[in-house]
């Protein structure tokens, strides 16, 4: 799978395959981005970036760059290509069970183009629990008459890159390959060893490496989990949580982390409902893996009720308050709305009669019903409260005094613990932080 010989074809151009597109593209392979959204492709061939992620924006290739075809048909790509890798959407349903149709219908459009007897390598990177992709191609394979080994050979390999982190790019993290066929997983290394300057492991079985992926993100939410319950406990005996943390961390194997309003993004609130599922449809019950779930999930609802608190003490009355969100995304950096905690806490916020605005540097088209979008923060007037939601550096760096003087009440509420409570204090804020009595 050398680059001058080998085209590379990626299904789904979104913040994981077309970062992952262009980084093939720039390690010399011949690429073909393929995108079911028209809107996509029609921005990717003019160069520009349909994702929110900025670290992209100035990689996207000119039109008429060598080597570099995108469209949205996957029956003109796929018999160009050697290795097809799909990037789809894993995403849950609104009753928070797995969602597969995306994987399931790009692998169809892949398997239905391919020309037969070529063996091509049909790679998957969404997250999904462990056995998906046996338990979602291998039937596809067998409906459309195609042999393993012959005609196809599937793998396994999730992408672990952190969008807005040019540190972690998808040229920098080190991959994790799971095949049935080890000459292919093999291959397959020579093949990512050329993306990423990081380690690139064949691990066998397709599960393990499903099942690696998927549990980094169990990891992360049990460990958010513990200091957002950290970060409640705290204030009701009088302590305040960063105070205790920092205390904690002078010993080599605490591992600190910082709480917060709540957990976004396509990971890290997604990915533990299929380890769950997982579980559950082996008869084991993840016991632990649900605690912290619902812990990070009531995150919103319960700063929503710390701030109704504050406006009462401050004698605003909910039905008259009007309290703006600094920032939308799900993190700091990347204008990125899914699954951002931001939604459910407007949303407390909304039920409770409060009026709710937000502004965020990296998104400006409506959010949500009822929420006042600003273009600018020089927009924000008569607020209440203003809750810091994302650690955006146009939030941290924002003049925070000429916002003081345009405030109907000045109560700030650090959402993120990342803002200099003290130098705010003297400014005139009243200030509240989560974790902090
Ligand atoms: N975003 C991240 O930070 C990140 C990091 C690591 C892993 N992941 C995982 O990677 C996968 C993709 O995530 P993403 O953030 O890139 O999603 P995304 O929504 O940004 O992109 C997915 C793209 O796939 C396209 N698509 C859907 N069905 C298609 C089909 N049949 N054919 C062609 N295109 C199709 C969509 O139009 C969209 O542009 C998910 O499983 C996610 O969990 C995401």
């Amino acid at each position: 799978m050398e680059a001058a010989s080998t085209t590379v074809g990626v299904i789904g151009l979104g913040y994981v395959g077309l970062p992952t597109a262009i980084g093939f593209l720039d390690a010399g392979f011949e690429v073909w981005g393929v995108d079911i959204s028209e809107r996509t492709v029609a921005m990717v061939r003019e160069g520009r970036n349909p994702t929110g992620d900025p670290d992209v924006d100035d990689l996207v290739p000119a039109p008429g760059t060598p080597r570099w075809h995108v469209t949205t048909s996957t029956a003109e790509a796929v018999p160009h290509c050697d290795v097809v890798l799909v990037t789809v959407p894993t995403p849950v349903t609104h009753d928070l069970q797995p969602d597969l149709s995306y994987v399931e219908s790009a692998g169809r459009a892949v398997f239905e183009a391919l020309p037969g007897g070529t063996n091509t390598v049909v790679v998957l990177e969404s997250t999904v629990y462990p056995g998906v992709t046996a338990e979602t191609w291998l039937p596809l394979l067998e409906e459309l008459g195609l042999k393993q080994g012959v005609d196809v050979t599937i793998a396994y390999c999730p992408e672990r890159f952190n969008p807005g982190d040019p540190a972690h790019g998808v040229r920098s993290v080190a991959r994790v390959i799971g095949c049935v066929d080890a000459d292919v997983g093999q291959a397959l290394v020579g093949l990512y060893a050329q993306l990423t300057s990081e380690d690139v492991r064949y691990v066998g079985r397709l599960e393990v490496a499903e099942a690696a992926k998927v549990i980094e993100n169990v990891q992360r939410d049990l460990n958010i989990a513990l200091v957002n319950e950290l970060a409640r406990i705290f204030p009701a005996l009088g302590v305040d949580v960063e105070d205790v943390l920092s205390a904690a961390a002078t010993k080599w194997n605490f591992h600190r982390y910082t709480p917060g309003v709540g957990v976004g993004g396509h990971c890290i609130p997604v990915d533990p409902y299929y380890m769950i599922q997982r579980a559950s449809n082996v008869g084991v019950p993840a016991n632990l893996i649900t605690a912290a779930r619902a812990v990070n999930r009531s995150m919103p609802v319960h700063v929503a009720g710390v701030i109704r608190d504050l406006l009462y003490q401050a004698e605003v009355p909910a039905k008259d308050a009007r309290v703006l969100l600094m920032g939308w995304s799900y993190k700091a950096e990347v204008g990125d709305p899914r699954e951002t905690p931001a939604e459910p806490l407007a949303d407390a916020l909304l039920e409770k009669g409060v009026r709710v605005g937000t502004w965020d540097p990296h998104l400006d088209e409506p959010l949500m019903d009822g929420v006042t979008v600003h273009a600018s923060l020089e927009e924000a007037e008569g607020y209440d409260l203003v809750v810091l939601v994302t650690a955006h550096k146009a939030c941290l760096e924002a003049d925070w005094t000429a916002l003081h003087s345009r405030m109907r009440t000045p109560i700030l509420y650090d959402g993120r613990r990342v803002l200099d409570l003290e130098h705010l204090a003297n400014a005139g804020w009243q200030v509240h932080a989560v974790g902090r009595p």
